[in-house]
């Protein structure tokens, strides 16, 4: 794992984005992994100028959310798909057709979160996957105790992250209580992580999943298990890195062909 301490937003939203693109470019069938939320905010800022700049073409690259709310009508202004559509596929120009969600509002939740695998695969997999962290460690939607072997399913939130995400429901709706989210195991199956948390609220959940035992208590730990993670965080949010000086050192002593 790659662990990179930036001084603020801007510059992990920037080098995020060039890792990503870096990933897209030299793949035969590029597909993106996109997370929502606040954390990788800049990163998509970031994309929207290499694409603006003519560095990168998003427009025939398949799209995949790691989760989805259930229960929320087509539609819902905070529904993922919907998020997406907003902050991702329109300034990306990326191709709607091309991006989708778990479906939240299936009959069948079973058979949706199939099909989303099934399609994931048929994409040829994910070449590089945005993720951003929980409090409480979680990646996607995988609370504590999720699997590390899951697969995209059915799960209930925690009240911690309900509570997170009401600041997304101002209008009084409900967060709702379940989702459909990428499983633990699903997320490592992608070529590439780079997964960005900001802040000192974030710090615990960093801590736990680079430095801390692996252990589905802290979801995100599972990241140990890639080839190709790098998380990248800002000073407050590696604030209880115990190795925090040998990530600067290794960074800043990173011989050139290595760099994006
Ligand atoms: C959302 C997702 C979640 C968020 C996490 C952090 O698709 O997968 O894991 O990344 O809840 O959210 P923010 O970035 O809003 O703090």
């Amino acid at each position: 794992m790659e662990v990179v301490i930036l001084p603020h937003a801007e510059a992990i939203g920037a080098l995020a984005a060039r890792l990503v693109a870096a990933e897209l470019r030299r793949a035969e069938r590029p597909v993106l992994g996109l997370a929502t939320g606040s954390s990788p905010l800049v990163i998509y800022a970031a994309l929207r100028r290499l694409v603006e700049a003519g560095d990168l073409a998003l427009a025939g690259v398949p799209g995949f959310a790691l989760d989805e709310y259930v229960g929320l009508p087509a539609g819902h202004p905070e529904s993922y798909a919907e998020v997406l559509r907003r902050e991702v596929v329109e300034p990306l120009c990326m191709d709607p057709a091309l991006v989708r969600a778990p479906d939240g509002a299936a009959a069948d939740l079973e058979v949706a979160c199939e099909a989303y695998e099934q399609a994931i695969a048929e994409a040829g997999g994910i070449t590089v996957q945005i993720l951003g962290i929980g409090e409480n460690g979680h990646i996607g939607f995988n609370e504590p105790t999720s699997s590390l072997a899951s697969r995209t399913r059915i799960k209930t939130l925690t009240a911690a992250t309900r509570a997170a995400n009401a600041r997304f429901f101002p209008d009084g709706d409900a967060v709702p209580t379940h989702c459909l989210t990428q499983g633990l195991g699903t997320i490592l199956d992608a070529g590439a992580l780079v997964l960005v948390a900001q802040g000192e609220r974030k710090a615990e959940a960093v801590r736990q999943a680079v430095e801390g035992p692996l252990s589905s208590r802290w979801p995100a730990s599972a990241l140990q298990l890639h080839r190709r993670a790098t998380v990248i965080v800002d000073e407050a949010a590696a604030g209880r890195l115990e190795l925090a000086d040998y990530y600067r050192e290794t960074f800043a002593a990173k011989p050139d062909w290595q760099r994006v």
